[in-house]
Formats: C-alpha cells, sequence, structure tokens
C-alpha cells in the first residue's frame, strides 16, 4: 500500500506547499538498490574514546570502500587505524564544520567510568549537525554484563541511552544504533558493520545489537553472501514473506517458499520470478514439522536459513476474545514456530552454521489495544528466541528476531484509517516501513558472516514511540 501523504509532500508541488503551510515532510529514505554500493555513499567519520580496542578492526572495515573517512585532530582513531590499510584525513574543528558526514563510527568501548562519558561530547557535539540525510551512526561499546568493574558496566550502559536519543534527534532519515561487542568476538564485526553503514538498514534506528563469539568465521563473497544456502520463508506468497523471498534469493540463496494452500497461485508466480521452490502447506497441520523436515533433507539434503514469518492477527479486546481466536493466533504465530524447530533439531535437518530468524511485532514489546492474543503470541516469539539462544549456538546456529513496526502490506491495509495514520507517523522517520526493510534485516541475520548474532531481538519500526 502506498503512502499518498509522503508521496505528495516530496512532489515539486506538495514540497512548496509543505513549506508554506508548516507541514511536516517525512523524508524520501535511501534504500539499497541493486548494483548500489554496499556501504552508504558520502564522507566517513571516524572517533575513538581513550583506551577504545575496537577501531582497529573497524579501520580494516572500512578500508574495503572508497568513501574519504574523516577523524579529528588529536582522536585517538588517527593513531588506532595508523597500522591499517583505511587512510584516514585529520581535520580540525573548522574543517568538520564545513564538511557533510554519511556515516560516523564511534569505538566507545574505552570508556570504563562515568566520568569518561564526556568525550561522548567532544565527538558528536561538534559533528552533530553535519550528519547527512539518510546519515548512518554507529557507535560500539562492551557488553555491560560481562564488563569488569561496576564503574565501567554503568558507563557502557549508559551508551543505550545515549544512543536512542542521537536517533531521535538526527533527522531526515539519519540513523543511530548501538553495538555491544564480546571481547573476542571482534573480528565478527563486518556483516553488522556493513548492514548499519548501508541503505539496507533504512528503517531501523535506536537498535541495541549484542555481538558474541562464535566459533564459526566464514568467509563471505559480499555480492552474494548465501549462494549455496537453502532458506526456507514460510507465509512467502505475499506481503513481507515474499520480499524477504525475493531478498534472499537476490543474496544468492535456494528459497523454499511456504504458504497455505489457498494461496498458491501467488506462491508458484513468486517462485517463479526467483527460481525457486514453493510448498503449499499450513504451518498449524499436525503433521507439518515432520513432513517439512523430511521434504527438506529429502530434496536438498538439510536447510540453511529458517525464516518463521507467516502469522495472522485476529483483533478483539479481551473481553470479546472468542476462544477460537485465542487458539488460532497462538497456533499459527507461536507453537507452530516451536514445533518446526523442534522437528528440524529432531530430524537433524539444519545444517551447520544454521540460521534461524523469527518474526515478531512491537506489539509484542510494547502490547496493542485490541490484540491481547496477537502480542501475546509475538512476544512468546521472543521469549522463544532469547530462550534457545545459548543452546542453538552451543549447536552452531544462530536464533533471533526480528520486531517490525507499521509496514505498508495488506495486513496493514486493513486497519481502520485514524489507527494506521497513528501507527504510520508516531516514529522517528515519521512514515510506514516497506517489506524490504524487514528482509534486509532479515538477510543482515541470515548471513553465514553473522555467526557471532544470536539472542537478539531487533525492532524495524522507523524507532516507533511505541514501546520504545
Ligand atoms: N505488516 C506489518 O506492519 C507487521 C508488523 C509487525 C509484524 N508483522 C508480522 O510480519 C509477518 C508478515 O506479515 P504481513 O504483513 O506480510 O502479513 P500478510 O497477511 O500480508 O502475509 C502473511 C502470510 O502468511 C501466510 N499464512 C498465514 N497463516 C498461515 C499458515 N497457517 N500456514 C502457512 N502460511 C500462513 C498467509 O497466507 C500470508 O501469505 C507476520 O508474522 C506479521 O505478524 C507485520
Amino acid at each position: 500500500m502506498t503512502d499518498r501523504y509522503l508521496s505528495f509532500v516530496n512532489s515539486p508541488l506538495g514540497r512548496a506547499l509543505a513549506e508554506c503551510l508548516g507541514i511536516p515532510r517525512p523524508p524520501v529514505l535511501e534504500r539499497h538498490k541493486d548494483g548500489g554500493p554496499a556501504f552508504s555513499h558520502g564522507n566517513g567519520l571516524i572517533g575513538m574514546s581513550p583506551n577504545g580496542e575496537l577501531m582497529p578492526h573497524v579501520a580494516n572495515i572500512l578500508a574495503a570502500q572508497d568513501n574519504p573517512v574523516f577523524s579529528p585532530d588529536n582522536d585517538e582513531a588517527l593513531k588506532a587505524a595508523y597500522d591499517t590499510e583505511l587512510r584516514v584525513q585529520s581535520a580540525s574543528l573548522d574543517m568538520l564544520g564545513r564538511e557533510r558526514f554519511k556515516t560516523v563510527v564511534y569505538d566507545a568501548s574505552g570508556l570504563k567510568d562515568t566520568t569518561a562519558l564526556i568525550d561522548l561530547h567532544r565527538f558528536f557535539h561538534p559533528v552533530l549537525r553535519q550528519v547527512e540525510s539518510c546519515g548512518r551512526i554507529v557507535v560500539l561499546g562492551r557488553i555491560p554484563e560481562l564488563c569488569a568493574s561496576a564503574a565501567e558496566r554503568t558507563a557502557q550502559r549508559a551508551l543505550e541511552g545515549f544512543t536512542r536519543s542521537l536517533g531521535k534527534e538526527v533527522a531526515k532519515g539519519a540513523t543511530a544504533q548501538l553495538i555491544y561487542v564480546e571481547s573476542g568476538a571482534e573480528h565478527l564485526m563486518e556483516s553488522t558493520l556493513r548492514f548499519f553503514l548501508s541503505p539496507k538498514s533504512a528503517y531501523v534506528s535506536g537498535q541495541v545489537i549484542t555481538l558474541r563469539r562464535s566459533e564459526h568465521l566464514t568467509a563471505v563473497n559480499w555480492q552474494k553472501p548465501l549462494s549455496g544456502k537453502v532458506a526456507l520463508v514460510t507465509g512467502a506468497a505475499r506481503g513481507i514473506g515474499a520480499a524477504i523471498a525475493e531478498v534472499l534469493s537476490r543474496d544468492g540463496a535456494h528459497v523454499v517458499a511456504l504458504d497455505v494452500p489457498q494461496a498458491e497461485a501467488d506462491l508458484k508466480a513468486l517462485t517463479q520470478r526467483i527460481g525457486g521452490s514453493s510448498l503449499s502447506m499450513d504451518i498449524t497441520g499436525h503433521h507439518t514439522p515432520t513432513e517439512l523436515s523430511h521434504y527438506l533433507l529429502e530434496k536438498h539434503q538439510g536447510v540453511d536459513i529458517v525464516v518463521h514469518n507467516a502469522g495472522i492477527t485476529r483483533d478483539k479486546t479481551m473481553a470479546r476474545m472468542k476462544r477460537d481466536f485465542w487458539n488460532l493466533v497462538l497456533n499459527v504465530n507461536l507453537i507452530s514456530e516451536e514445533r518446526i524447530n523442534d522437528a528440524l533439531f529432531a530430524k537433524n535437518a539444519l545444517r551447520p552454521n544454521g540460521r534461524i530468524i523469527c518474526v515478531s511485532s512491537i506489539s509484542g514489546i510494547a502490547g496493542n489495544l485490541g490484540q491481547t492474543n496477537y502480542a501475546t503470541s509475538k512476544a512468546g516469539v521472543i521469549g522463544m528466541v532469547q530462550s534457545q539462544a545459548q543452546a542453538y549456538a552451543k549447536a552452531g546456529i544462530t536464533i533471533n528476531a526480528v520486531a517490525p513496526g507499521f509496514i505498508e502490506t495488506q495486513m496493514t491495509a486493513a486497519v481502520p484509517f485514524a489507527i494506521r495514520e497513528v501507527g504510520r507517523r508516531l516514529n522517528s522517520m515519521s512514515q510506514g516501513g516497506l517489506p524490504v526493510d524487514v528482509a534486509e534485516t532479515i538477510a543482515w541475520f541470515a548471513n553465514p558472516a553473522s555467526s557471532g548474532l544470536y539472542g537478539n531481538v531487533v525492532r524495524v519500526c522507523g524507532q516507533s514511540f511505541l514501546g520504545a
């Protein structure tokens, strides 16, 4: 479904009218185009707190791109990048004030106590106005629970409030994220930096990601990171599921697209377009988990990526909720995912370095009027991801969730107009996301180089004010 207001206020006439009347003009977000650059195009800026440990790894990753990279005079980042391939230009305050920056990376891993937090002001205050529209800010830190002292833990935890606020202050479609990196996981940062410093993360902002150690370090072809992989996507006939299938296929995966028999025509049209296989099944069927495991083993010798996307709503307030509405939503959105995961594990159908990615919802985080059944199921999905993450990681499988906010699909088109407009506008981007925004986030989790990401719940919601 299209956002007519967004299209109108960004047309020549609408822009003039919006300026004249002083009405808000949501930005047109930059999104990845086929053949487009891996990193957002424009100047880069790097900075580091004293004692930071991550910048040499960042510099090696940034060396793969052609954008000029600056750092403030005397910044520790200059020294840290010195022995790497990255050429960094030292910039005076005056010069920083004249340049515009598309990507900003600040290594805060060296902040050992709260007095050191002043370094955030030193680095960000002079440059925040210089961040371009659809710019990307990434702050790097250490996982608070694993810090050596209470003082360090406090300082590192403080970064969350800082980064989430930055996300709300940078305007015009720019984003800000915090990535906590476990000591020993520094070499696993590349897929995450590539995602958050690129247009692929257009509708993700104010998120806190945890990157942990992993045994699996895989060399990746960044053009086709999923080549040779088999990906199962449930609910793939339309909406977000169809976009996930398209993006995973673009990245090289063979997609097994699953949906209910009633959606067979759409499903077949999709798999013809992307060259995958289609599977007409109801995920709630009693025998579905076993049949699905057999199918994947027989036809593909197993599966590398499982995306639990199929989902439904049956909205009613609790007082009016019929028992079958409750059961149906819980069965489709949560219980079937647990049963399928259990069967895939029991039959050894998930290949080593496999990925499970579940589609939750911000309703599962914030709750929503008329959605006790839906929010219960989507919060349960988060519970499943968090409770299984450690055990799965030991078996070499990662499990993560995305929690979309308002995404323009047939599901949200069915929402009454007034509620739809509120859902659309109440976020830092003042607009709904597109199915491709969820799909790109899933592709980042699915990347073989994302083995250090497990137990994460990432909202794809334009930094929605709901449950923030
Ligand atoms: N659209 C949004 O704004 C939004 C926001 C948050 C979360 N989500 C979640 O994203 C996912 C996709 O949403 P969407 O907007 O694309 O929905 P959609 O209704 O457009 O598509 C859902 C697909 O799932 C399939 N499906 C439903 N029940 C199934 C079953 N039992 N077995 C197999 N397939 C089944 C449907 O046939 C459909 O093709 C859902 O899990 C939804 O809860 C969507």
